[in-house]
């Protein structure tokens, strides 16, 4: 048999339309959730005083590659890095360098890996020494946000859902939610529909349906929700340069809530 143009366009282009996959498809994405997971814990040990993010970038890298991986960004609209390493008032994109991490730095390692076509997306926070209690407390809360958003990931609830209780969480601890950017559909496309915001009403938005893969990956900030992208034409920091922490994991609805793609084996997603 032969492929019809549409259906070739139908699978690489993105279109409008929310993609739903079958329940075969559940096990291409468990094993690149798994390698994006597996690198992010491999690299635990080594985010301390004294690194520098392009050696963060070059583990990473090395690691992906040697266990079957194609790191997704490299290359990617021009991105030259295997992660971004968004550090304090770095929002998103940070572009891995010769930058030192010391302690008290909050960074964000931001990684996807393609493993058979499927992509597995997935950031987390990484204390570098000692934290002060606020930052502390930034970091908390943009984990709690994406917990309560996966609590609504079930058949039957919607997108708008998802970014009511993100934003409601985050506004009452008196810090913002990034607008700028969000979530995305993923899968076979590294970004597909539907754009997946952090914040919200209740009600609104596509209704979710087992067989949708997306990420959810609030950006929250200490103070304004602003962001500006430097003239490198990727790092995003906060207009205030206030503290800004993230995460972001890749999901799956399921006949009755959400798999969790890329769920850390070793438990270490969260650094507190
Ligand atoms: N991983 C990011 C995301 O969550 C995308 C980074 S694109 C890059 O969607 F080119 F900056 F790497
Ligand atoms: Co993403
Ligand atoms: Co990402």
């Amino acid at each position: 048999m032969y492929e019809t143009p549409e259906l070739a366009d139908e699978t690489f282009t993105r279109t409008s339309a929310i993609r739903l996959y079958e329940p075969g498809d559940f096990e291409g994405m468990r094993v690149a959730g798994r390698l994006v997971a597996e690198a992010l814990d491999m690299i635990t040990p080594f985010v301390v005083p004294g690194v520098t993010t392009q050696e963060i970038d070059d583990r990473i890298r090395q690691f992906t590659l040697d266990k079957g991986g194609l790191p997704a960004c490299l290359g990617y609209k021009g991105y030259m890095k295997t992660v971004c390493t968004s550090i304090n008032h770095v929002v998103c994109h940070g572009i891995p360098g010769d930058r030192v991490l010391k302690d008290g730095d909050i960074v964000n390692i931001d990684h996807t890996v393609i493993v058979d076509g499927w992509h597995g997306d997935s950031s987390r926070m990484y204390a570098v020494g000692n934290l002060a209690p606020r930052v502390k407390k930034l970091v908390d809360v943009t984990y709690e946000s994406l917990a309560l958003g996966l609590e609504q990931v079930k058949p039957g609830n919607t997108f708008g859902d998802i970014g009511f209780v993100i934003q409601r969480y985050v506004e009452a601890n008196r810090m913002s939610v990034v607008r700028d950017f969000c979530g995305h559909g993923i899968g076979r496309l590294f970004h597909d529909s539907p754009n997946v915001l952090h914040y919200g009403r209740k009600g609104e938005g596509a209704v979710l349906k087992p067989g949708m893969f997306f990420t959810i990956e609030p950006m929250v900030n200490l103070g304004k929700p602003h962001v500006k992208v430097l003239s490198d034409g990727w790092t995003a920091v906060t207009r205030d340069k206030s503290l800004s922490a993230q995460c972001e994991h890749t999901v799956g609805v399921t006949e009755d809530g959400c798999e969790i793609f890329t769920a850390s084996p070793a438990g270490l997603f969260n650094p507190n």
